[in-house]
């Protein structure tokens, strides 16, 4: 069974944007908030080259990347075709508008993805 951490609340994600979460061994995770409230979390580095994914602008379930506006799906965080690479993408957990996400994968996931 996962073990999770409250992150925030969902409305104190800004609609459309994204909020970052601190980890102690690694790079920080982005978590992102759509139109229709629904929130998702990728680490905080593009596939293309590591642009900062929680200042892009998202539409849909999908975020611009700031850098060079590649398209990365916020389910898979995968790049849109014909760009190529995912990063990785993280467990949520919605509940009473409250936003966790998973102690092990916070832990563990994507420590070491390059700066
Ligand atoms: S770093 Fe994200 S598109 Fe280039």
């Amino acid at each position: 069974m996962s073990e999770w951490k409250v992150i925030c609340r969902v409305d104190e994600i800004p609609r459309l944007g994204a909020r970052r979460v601190a980890r102690s061994g690694g790079p920080e995770v982005a978590v992102f908030r759509s139109a229709e409230d629904k929130v998702f979390a990728l680490l905080d580095r593009c596939p293309h080259k590591g642009g900062p994914l929680s200042q892009g602008i998202v539409f849909g379930e999908s975020v611009a990347c700031p850098l060079h506006n590649w398209t990365i799906g916020l389910a898979d965080g995968c790049a849109k075709a014909p760009d190529e690479g995912c990063t990785p993408a993280f467990k949520v957990k919605v509940e009473d508008g409250v936003v966790s996400l998973d102690v092990s994968e916070l832990e563990t996931l994507a420590l070491h993805a390059a700066a």
